[in-house]
């Protein structure tokens, strides 16, 4: 994970970079880097978070232009280093680049390159395109970009600058999402909403395989078999305020107390209130559709599949038929399960997730109808699905999903409500309405759950355990434990403790047992007497 900027108009490019890159913090914060245009290409990197990178720009008077590209890093390639941070240059310092992904085939790149005289600096993968650029160059950036990315294997959002076309940034993505900003008399480019939010909201998304050279005559766009083409632009539905802290200490915990209005939006006109229905006709979906498959699959990644897994039973009971959960990652091991009688249901916050949309096109290509479940407008999974069902939970920013989470779950419980229809539709639409209402009771408790929290902060290992539906959440507690806290975490169907695991509970291990359906508390109860007959410090969430 990582973050692009680009600049092109009539402020100081320095400045709109660091604010973008401010903005992008979240995607990577190992290091971080700009490069401004003027005569020549001046160039400031370091490892370390972004203020370290502020001062650095703040102490060196005369990093003036306007045009450049920014970056913050994640490292994959290299270790997180003042030389490994973006922008690389090539060989003469006259090309810049910033790079978003991983170019799989840069060893055998950067072998070529060394054996032809190319003097590589750092241990990264993206210094390969900043040479290969170089070699290609004859005068025009972009057809040098368009070639080299021919030559590229893996994905890659860049951005790329040259002294010897100072007005200029060339962009290209390939399964690394890319976006530009359209303001008055300038162009600011992402790879995030996020960065481009603060100075205009009409965007231009770039498709995969586009390169697009940005000036002050506009965007000019090639499509990846290098014909001129035309991305419309797009008014993006949230504004900046919404990709703010507001008050918050962080953004996971903004986004946290944005789950009542997160789920009042995914809701918002899809249930018919006086009949207690659900209308999914934005979606383009209806019972009769839904129904007229065989069986249902839904793929995703990470917190997505676990709201997958939180969907399956409901979709199950509702369509009768066999429903089961992929991951993105491992569809492609095993695609032939799936064909024109197959729903594949996609969720996908972002809408760019590479694994959920290999399996996406996969299931395409096998001939089985796409319903993407996403919140990004306008992302790639949107664009290439057959139907798409908006959640509409707002920008996410922390890079812990939360609110996109629950947003993902009520919108299967939609699908599923309406699968069903009669007396099990109108039960489930009335719980709908009142969720907000509850999740509100929930976070009101925060001095309380703050306090658990404390007492859980120092411990090492913990434990989710839970039965059907409850097993599925405990999954994502249990992501979100290992993600945010660093101490590992694993998530077990309660009743499968005691084949083998229970020989971890030890005295004082925190075991955060789930138990919210009432036809499993007996079974619960029964759990959570072994846990504790073993010591464990069991936090209960009912
Ligand atoms: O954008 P997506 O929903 O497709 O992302 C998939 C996962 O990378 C994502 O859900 C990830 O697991 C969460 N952000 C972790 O909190």
């Amino acid at each position: 994970m990582c973050g692009i900027v680009g600049y092109v108009g009539h402020r100081q490019a320095v400045e709109v970079l660091l604010e973008g890159l401010r903005r992008l913090e979240y995607r990577g914060y190992d290091s971080a880097g700009v490069a401004v245009v003027n005569h020549r290409l001046q160039v400031v990197k370091t490892a370390g978070r972004l203020p370290r990178l502020e001062a650095m720009v703040a102490s060196r008077p005369g990093v003036d232009g306007f045009v450049g590209i920014g970056h913050t890093r994640w490292a994959t390639h290299g270790a997180p280093t003042d030389t490994n941070a973006h922008p690389h240059l090539d060989c003469h310092g006259r090309i810049g680049v910033v790079h978003n992904g991983i170019i799989d085939n840069f060893a055998e790149l950067k072998e070529q390159l060394a054996a032809r005289g190319h003097r590589f600096r750092s241990d990264t993968d993206t210094e390969v395109v900043a040479h290969l650029l170089e070699e290609l160059y004859r005068g025009d950036l972009a057809a040098c970009v368009r070639q080299a990315a021919a030559r590229l294997r893996g994905s890659w959002a860049l951005a790329v600058v040259s002294s010897d076309e100072p007005g200029v940034v060339v962009l290209a993505r390939h399964d690394s999402p890319l976006v530009v900003g359209v303001g008055d008399g300038e162009l600011v480019a992402g790879s995030d909403p996020a960065a481009v939010l603060r100075w205009t909201r009409r965007m231009v998304y770039l498709h995969n395989g586009d390169v697009a050279r940005l000036s002050q005559e506009g965007i000019q766009v090639w499509d990846g078999s290098g014909r001129p083409v035309l991305r419309p632009e797009q008014e993006f539905p949230w504004d900046a305020r919404a990709a703010e802290r507001g008050g918050y200490p962080h953004f996971m915990l903004k986004e946290i107390h944005e789950q009542p209005d997160a789920v009042q939006n995914t809701l918002h006109g899809r249930i018919r209130a006086d009949r207690l229905e659900v209308d999914l006709q934005d979606a383009g979906v209806d019972r009769a559709w839904l129904s007229g498959f065989q069986r249902v699959m839904v793929v995703a990644c990470g917190t997505a599949w676990h709201a997958g897994l939180a969907g399956q039973g409901l979709l199950e009971d509702a369509l009768g038929r066999p429903v089961w959960v992929e991951l993105g990652s491992e569809f492609r091991h095993r695609p032939h399960r799936v064909d024109e009688r197959t729903l594949t249901v996609v969720v996908s916050q972002s809408g760019e997730t590479a694994d959920t949309l290999a399996a996406l096109r996969e299931a395409r290509r096998r001939g089985s109808p796409v319903l993407a479940i996403v919140n990004v407008e306008g992302s790639t999974i949107a664009r290439e699905a057959d139907r798409v069902l908006y959640t509409r939970a707002g920008p996410e920013v922390a890079v812990a999903s939360t609110k996109a989470y629950t947003a993902q779950v009520v919108a299967l419980a939609l699908l599923s409500a309406l699968a069903a229809g009669g007396e099990v539709e109108r039960r489930r639409v009335q719980e709908l309405l009142q969720l907000p209402q509850r999740l509100r009771q929930v976070l009101e408790q925060e001095p309380r759950i703050r306090e658990v929290a404390v007492q859980l902060a120092a411990s090492e290992h913990a434990f989710y355990i839970g039965r059907g539906l409850d097993w599925a959440v405990a999954m994502e507690g249990a992501l979100k434990m290992k993600e945010i806290s660093y101490i590992h975490a694993e998530a077990y169907a309660a009743g499968e403790l005691k084949h083998g695991t229970l020989a971890l509970i030890e005295e004082g291990r925190p075991v955060v047992a789930l138990s919210t359906q009432r036809a499993l508390q007996a079974k619960m109860l029964g759990n959570i007497q072994e846990v504790k007959a073993r010591g464990a410090r069991v936090v209960g969430v009912t």
